[in-house]
């Protein structure tokens, strides 16, 4: 008998001892190439030297150094390296040790720093399980179903749909749709913050065109709207820049970050600028885990790497061979609709949702190869390899597809 809760819906149920690079380990032996990468998070890989060497010499010196008891000397060295790779102006970090605790922060902070009450989010997005950040997410009832009453003040805004074979007329018609939240449900004066997905996660793997982000920007700029970008999954290189936001011309304000920073080891950062920090007042916020030094140590070294020469060409050079590749197969296989997404964010949708579960089964018991299904409708298959992968290793996993495709079919 388990006494593990039964609240954890499972994806797989291999029994996994070790991991290495893209691959795990059961416990009697057998490889798996791992393409879920712990949700987006194993963004060095499995068990990266530089960051297990890391883990364990801060282990050995200090495991838990509570920072309002005491500052230790992984905070600043980490701050600053944040500073130089998160986008524009930001330079002031506050830690946590999850998603939702950093967009929960974000939305504190913006309340706090503009006065104002009520946040926007837009359809589909996900920003974590916790009260607040549940209210946040539209990308699945089961997210939200039986937890009601939920926090008040979080309005919805619509997403460009990314099937819209006009997408200048999807963008502007969700544009006009938020000018009218703006009139009809919450005014800019009680407006705190715009909270974004700069590519939508568990919504669909949905990039967000540029003249969207671009125009609610430039709409939180005129309203005093304070913009956030949640890149807790699209951050750190995921998507081949350090953080999706920077293929736009925009700055956020807030910027979330978790998942791939610390390579797996529970840790979570937002970046603001100081003059905004400077409106929180001290001892508003806070938590006993926040800036732990292992955390710390674990990015630390995660920047290091994902700062050697050539690590972010790779997630480029990687997404596009995935994104060649999918893409033929769509030519074989019309049943799969639409190859999108970009670095090693990667969607394939299909037609019908029931055709997902057996072709992420028969890869995974025939093609030694895990991947996760994501969207509102459940008819995506989400590739999110560590962003250390190989050629052949993408060669590998697009073989399994295929393979998978055809016996399934
Ligand atoms: C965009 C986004 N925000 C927030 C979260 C919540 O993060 P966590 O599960 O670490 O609380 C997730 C998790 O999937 C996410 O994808």
């Amino acid at each position: 008998m388990s006494h593990l809760s039964n609240v954890w819906f499972k994806v797989t149920d291999l029994q996994i001892a070790t991991g290495r690079g893209c691959r795990v380990t059961t416990v009697d032996g057998h490889d798996y190439l791992d393409f879920a990468a712990g949700i987006a998070v194993n963004s060095t890989g499995h068990c990266h030297p530089k960051v297990t060497a890391a883990i364990s010499e801060q282990a050995e010196r200090l495991i838990h150094g509570q920072v309002n008891t005491m500052t230790h000397d992984r905070l600043e060295p980490l701050a600053a390296k944040l500073a130089d790779i998160t986008p524009g102006p930001i330079d002031t970090f506050f830690f946590a040790s999850s998603g939702a605790e950093i967009t929960e922060a974000a939305v504190k902070l913006a309340k706090r720093a503009t006065g104002r009450p009520n946040v926007i989010v837009f359809q589909g997005s996900f920003h974590g399980r916790t009260h607040l950040a549940m209210a946040m997410t539209t990308s699945k009832t089961s997210y939200r179903a039986g937890y009601a009453p939920l926090p008040s003040g979080v309005f919805v805004a619509p997403f460009p749909d990314p099937l819209a074979s006009d997408q200048e007329t999807t963008i502007n018609a969700s544009l006009r749709s938020f000018d009218r939240l703006l009139v009809t449900q919450t005014a800019p004066g009680e407006t705190a913050a715009v909270v974004m997905e700069p590519v939508l996660g568990e919504g669909g793997y949905i990039p967000a065109p540029q003249a969207f982000v671009e125009g609610i920007a430039e709409r939180c700029r005129e309203h005093g709207i304070l913009f956030v970008a949640d890149e807790v999954q699209s951050g750190f290189g995921r998507t081949g820049e350090w953080f999706a936001v920077d293929r736009f011309e925009v700055e956020p304000d807030i910027i979330c970050m978790a998942k791939g920073i610390a390579s797996g080891f529970p840790f979570a950062a937002l970046g603001t600028r100081r003059e905004l920090d400077d409106l929180w007042p001290t001892g508003s916020h806070g938590g006993t885990y926040g800036g732990n030094p292992i955390g710390c140590a674990a990015a630390l070294a995660t920047i290091e790497v994902m700062s050697e020469p050539g690590f972010l060409d790779n997630v480029r050079a990687r997404g596009n061979q995935l994104r060649d590749g999918l893409s033929e197969l769509k030519e074989r296989f019309p049943e799969l609709r639409q190859v999108r997404g970009p670095g090693l964010m990667v969607a394939s949708s299909f037609d019908h949702a029931e055709r997902v579960p057996p072709v992420l089964e028969h890869c995974l018991h025939d093609g030694h190869l895990i991947l996760m299904s994501t969207g509102t409708d459940g008819n995506i298959i989400r590739w999110m390899p560590p962003l250390v992968v190989t050629a052949a290793e993408i060669d590998e996993a697009v073989d399994a597809f295929a393979d998978a495709l055809k016996a399934t079919a």
